[in-house]
């Protein structure tokens, strides 16, 4: 396949209907991207219905095509899948071993860590993403969430060769668990509210009462109303555990923290080097759709704290230096604050009491942006401007 030609890159969206397929087709909308591409868009459920309407994109093929079907998909330049993880691993070694050469872009985590995979993260990898294209990888798959958004915070320090380790507590939304898990996080606050409403609009109540009512409705809910978190609520908690279990005493989410950094930042035995020493503690908390975390990181030379600050600053047009001071930290380093937006504010920036070379900072990104959709469409353009 000659991408240089001038014609229009066809490419088939699979998964379109779901949360990050959804945030996906409005950044899609709103970049103007459909209108240098020929889009098809693929149904794993409802092939043979009429293709969505999507402000600013004119379909080429009005029908939806069978996500399932090899021959269809093979027409295609480009396909990009939010479809998931189940999709990736059914379709996407038979549609290779049937000869299709075309660019392969997928949200799912299934082959990330694959040698002839590219974590993509332009902002931050572009020389990695160059460096690839140019050996004929076809191969661009979205970065775990909290380390996408991580590495748009502070990817500046890894870049400059900086880091000598980093440990990291996040601080996860409801919504890296999927959209029924977010549903679940209100109603459970609902229901709580509902249990001592009457309490609440009694200014003489006891708070202790209403906090043991609260206890016990928490403890009270039932499997149905906690199913999307493994039978654990958390509206009004929090649960220092997300995603399988590695039997080593981390969690795949941790586990993801250091192995994808270092791929993402061509770092590791792929690339001949040694990786960076990351370490994790993942929570999931309750709030809505942004990732946040505390990092500390071991520098390998004593830079000047003004010289860090402004090398996160600088590092690209989305990071968002916060003052380490409390009201522009409490405006602006907040969840509902990044909801919905690209920004992504970096604060919380100090020397830490360990020694000068020890760092500490906070930052937060909306997952669904930055931490899923955001970077598969731009590298759809990197792919165009070959
Ligand atoms: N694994 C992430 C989470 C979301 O559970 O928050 C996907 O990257």
């Amino acid at each position: 396949m000659s991408l240089s030609s001038a014609r229009k890159l066809s490419v088939g969206l699979v998964g379109w209907r779901g949360m990050v397929g959804s945030v996906l087709m409005q950044r899609m909308s709103a970049e103007r991207d459909f209108d240098s591409i020929e889009t098809t868009f693929f149904s794993t459920s409802s092939a043979g219905s009429a293709a969505p309407k999507i402000d600013g994109c004119k379909v080429f093929d009005p029908i939806l095509q069978d996500g399932n079907d090899l021959t269809a998909l093979k027409a295609m330049d480009v396909i990009i899948t939010c479809q998931g993880g189940d999709y990736t691993k059914a379709v996407y070694a038979p549609l290779r071993a049937g000869g299709w050469k075309g660019h392969w872009i997928d949200a799912s985590k299934i082959l990330r860590m694959a040698d002839d995979a590219i974590i993509i993260l332009d902002p931050i990898n572009m020389p990695v993403i160059q460096t690839a294209l140019a050996k004929g990888v076809t191969n661009w798959i979205g970065g775990n969430c909290t380390v996408s958004c991580m590495l748009m915070g502070v990817g500046a320090l890894f870049k400059a060769g900086l880091v000598e380790w980093m440990q990291t507590s996040t601080y996860q939304a409801a919504s890296g668990g999927g959209a029924p898990n977010m549903r679940e996080l209100l109603l459970q606050y609902g229901a709580l509210h509902h249990e001592v409403a009457d309490l609440l609009a009694d200014p003489a109540s006891a708070i202790l009462d209403i906090d043991r009512k609260v206890t016990a409705k928490q403890r009270a809910f039932t499997d149905a109303e906690t199913a999307n978190f493994r039978g654990v609520p958390l509206g009004g908690n929090l649960i220092p555990w997300i995603d399988t279990d590695r039997g080593d005493g981390t969690s795949l989410e941790e586990w993801k923290g250091g192995a994808e950094t270092n791929k993402i930042m061509g770092i590791g035995a792929l690339f001949g080097s040694t990786e960076i020493p990351i370490d994790s503690t993942c929570v999931r908390i309750g709030s809505m759709r942004c990732h946040a975390q505390s990092l500390t990181f071991k520098l390998n030379k004593d830079v000047p704290l003004a010289d860090i600050e402004a090398m996160i600053a600088n590092d690209n047009e989305w990071v968002k230096l916060v003052p380490n001071e409390r009201e522009a930290t409490e405006k602006n380093l907040t969840a509902m604050n990044v909801a919905g937006t690209m920004n992504i504010p970096v604060g919380r920036v100090r020397k830490l009491a360990m020694g000068p070379q020890y760092v500490g900072a906070f930052t937060i990104g909306d997952q669904l942006l930055w931490g899923a959709a955001e970077p598969l469409r731009r590298m759809l353009r990197i792919i165009q401007a070959q």
